[in-house]
């Protein structure tokens, strides 16, 4: 498919704007191919600045990654890039612009990637692509950018030592830096949303994306229990949730079996507003009313992907560390700096691990803010301390984004079994363009 990136007019349901977006549509084209196909994406890059196009989640040939200065030499107007690879997992990913804060505006998209035995348990899919939106809403991500520089964005000083988590505020007190007009989904804002027609029992997996900039989700549906499956694309052995917290870039897929006319809300967590799509059984008018549900669901305690555990044959085979990397998070700093390690992103300075070991991430955030982290090119382990059998770390989901909430420790085991220079960073749009990355590299 080829994908030609360019200046577009958009209805959002019920707003218009002027965006940037792939194939005049937001979220993007969708990308569906069977386990074993090649992902062919011809770019032309008709914007009026230089672009790339990230495979979130991908193993895939470190050249083909589409990181900016690190991976390859950044396309500009006019010029062409040929991505070319075969995924080599199955599972809900998506693609975005690597580039600046071109992800805030309309560019990005799901990738589907099927296994032979999908759709087996259930009757129907339905992707969910969650957005923040600004651009064109008489402002646009460059200058939200600019303008975090200019005020700092002083980090909040009444939390505590705790920085205000909860059981219902895992992720702490503090829900972003950028007060978004919209929250949508699949495109749409809450006053305008898609409508799903189903029959009355039929099971939907749902296929949840987080495409955010600075907005983490919590995602429910009033009336009926969603059963997660998977988490960045991995299976987990599959638990029952009325509530789902997601940071940006995170996926989790879920069946849900439909038995009465309800929205699929998204709570746009510690801010003011959500998305939604309604999904309608049997042409029946709901009952529920939105608003209500909405500050119900941003009252739950939500379920953390993360915490869920890998079905066995996705588990890293069992072994220790060869090597321990800690990256520690911090900011923001004069101007809206964000570091790693005291560090701004710098692509010719990165940390060399050797191939074919395990590597231990643990990344330590020090700030008061929560950063969903993504490694490219793998997906890794998360590993949580058993406080029962001491200090022991058990194995829990395969994901490739983890949200690391305020003042807390994850850590991650990675298999460096896919050589190239890859990047790891905050998935918060404002913190990746202030700073917030580093590399490994073998
Ligand atoms: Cu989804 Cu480096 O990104
Ligand atoms: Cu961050």
């Amino acid at each position: 498919m080829p994908f030609v990136p360019a200046q577009t007019e958009v209805n959002l349901g019920g707003v218009s704007v002027s965006t940037w977006t792939y194939g005049n549509q937001v979220p993007g084209p969708e990308i569906r191919l069977r386990k074993g196909q090649r992902l062919q994406a011809p770019l032309t890059n008709n914007l009026p600045e230089p672009t790339t196009i990230h495979w979130h989640g991908l193993a895939l040939p470190n050249p083909m990654d589409g990181v900016p200065d690190l991976t390859q030499v950044a396309t500009q107007p006019g010029q062409q890039f040929d991505y070319d690879f075969v995924p080599p997992d199955s599972g809900t990913y998506w693609y975005h612009s690597h580039v600046g804060t071109q992800l805030d505006r309309g560019l990005y998209g799901p990738l589907i990637i099927e296994e032979p035995a999908d759709g087996a348990d259930y009757d129907d899919e339905l992707v969910v692509v969650l957005d923040d939106w600004i651009d064109g809403t008489g402002t646009n991500p460059d200058q939200v950018a600019a303008e975090l520089r200019k005020t700092g964005m002083a980090p909040m000083t009444d939390m505590g030592p705790d920085a205000g988590i909860t059981p219902k505020t895992p992720m702490g007190a503090d829900g972003g830096d950028v007060a978004y007009p919209y929250y949508l989904i699949n495109g749409r804002i809450a006053n305008g949303p898609q409508v799903k027609n189903y029959r009355f029992g039929q099971r939907i997996r749902l296929r949840v994306i987080n495409a955010a900039s600075d907005t983490v989700f919590v995602v429910g549906i009033p009336e009926h229990n969603m059963l997660v499956t998977h988490t960045d694309g991995f299976p987990v052995v599959a638990r029952e949730a009325d509530s789902v917290i997601m940071g940006m870039g995170e996926r989790f897929d879920a069946t849900v079996t439909v038995e009465s006319s309800v929205p699929l809300v998204a709570v746009a967590y510690r801010k003011d507003g959500f998305a939604r799509l309604n999904m309608r059984v049997d042409n029946r008018a709901t009952t529920v009313n939105v608003d209500d549900f909405a500050t119900q669901l941003a009252n739950t305690s939500p379920l953390d992907t993360a915490t869920l555990v890998a079905t066995p044959e996705v588990n890293l085979p069992a072994g220790d560390p060869d090597q321990v990397v800690e990256w520690r998070l911090a900011g923001p700093g004069k101007g809206y700096e964000w570091t790693i390690n005291g560090q701004a992103y710098d692509p010719s300075n990165g940390y060399r691990v050797e191939p074919n070991r395990r590597v231990r991430i643990r990344y330590v955030n020090e700030s008061k803010m929560v950063h969903p982290m993504h490694l490219h090119g793998h997906t890794f382990q998360v590993m949580a301390e058993n406080r029962a059998a001491g200090q022991l770390l058990v194995p829990k989901a395969r994901k490739d984004t983890v949200l690391v909430a305020p003042l807390a420790t994850v850590v991650v085991d990675v298999d460096t079994d896919n050589p190239g220079k890859w990047i790891t960073h905050c998935h918060n749009t404002y913190h990746l363009e202030s700073g917030m990355a580093t590399f490994f590299h073998y």
